[in-house]
């Protein structure tokens, strides 16, 4: 089951794994562009649910539909999410509550619901889709951050919890990836250097497979990226100054 599998990459997941042997559950809110995903795999692997991920009931009513369809539930992909490009004063309560809700409360309540299940089958693996902003703050970002920093803060946690159990999480942080992700009005001044360096979703969403299959607990993509985080340990101060210099 992947959310947000609409666009971006988790339709890009969505493909990848149909290629690598799954049934798949796609979930977003939007009916039309769900079906025109699934209208490019092949019909019999593939079911949709309309769900806004936000919506604690919604979330249980579509875990029970996806079960009732597929009959197991092997993997969650918590992708769902949203940004907002804005300075922190501007950053007004409806951004952080529609921040929060999808891309934390989101990933809790699809988590809290297959949970049960995979821990009394010993089997089954979550991905949370995090970000590189789970990890190194940037300015504008703060609403977003704060989620994803959560999120990957929920993922280590549970990931301890899970520990022998033989339901396995992976944390996934992307970096700037070209999706619609960037269509919201808030980026609008997002610098345009910084989504030249975009990369497609499907290399994400390969990483993803590949990541699940060997078991890893945090993936970065591109792999690059995880230097920052590794700097940014080492080499605090310095790399602080350097990000103030930051577009
Ligand atoms: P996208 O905008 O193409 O896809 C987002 C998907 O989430 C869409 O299917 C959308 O309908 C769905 N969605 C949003 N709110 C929802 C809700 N309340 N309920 C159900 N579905 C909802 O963007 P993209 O890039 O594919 O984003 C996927 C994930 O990757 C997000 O969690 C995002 O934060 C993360 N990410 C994206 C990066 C990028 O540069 N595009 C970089 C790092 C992380």
């Amino acid at each position: 089951m992947v959310t947000g599998a609409s666009s971006g990459i988790g339709a890009a997941l969505c493909r990848a794994l149909v290629t690598a042997g799954g049934s798949v559950a796609l979930v977003a809110r939007r009916r039309e562009a769900l079906d025109a995903v699934a209208a490019t795999l092949p019909a019999g692997r593939v079911a949709t649910f309309v769900c806004d991920v936000r919506d604690a009931t919604a979330v249980a009513a579509t875990v029970t539909s996806v079960r009732a369809r597929f009959g197991r539930l092997d993997l969650l992909v918590n992708n769902a999410g949203i940004g907002r490009y804005r300075p922190f004063l501007e950053t007004g309560p409806e951004d952080l509550s529609a921040v929060l809700e999808t891309n934390l409360l989101g990933a809790w309540h699809f988590t809290q619901a297959v949970l049960p299940e995979m821990l009394a089958a010993r089997h089954g693996h979550v991905v949370n889709v995090a970000s590189i902003s789970s990890r190194i703050g940037s300015r504008n970002h703060t609403a977003y951050c704060a989620s994803k920093f959560a999120l990957a803060g929920l993922s280590e946690s549970l990931e301890y919890e899970l520990a022998g159990t033989g339901v396995g999480l992976t944390l996934v942080n992307p970096g700037i990836i070209a999706t619609a992700f960037f269509d919201h009005e808030s980026f609008a001044g997002f610098p345009s250097g910084a989504r030249a360096r975009a990369i497609p979703p499907e290399r994400v969403a390969d990483a993803v497979v590949r990541a699940i299959e060997r078991g890893a607990s945090e993936i970065t993509i591109p792999r690059h990226y995880a230097l920052g985080t590794f700097f940014k340990t080492i080499a605090p101060g310095l790399f602080r100054r350097l990000m103030q210099h930051q577009t």
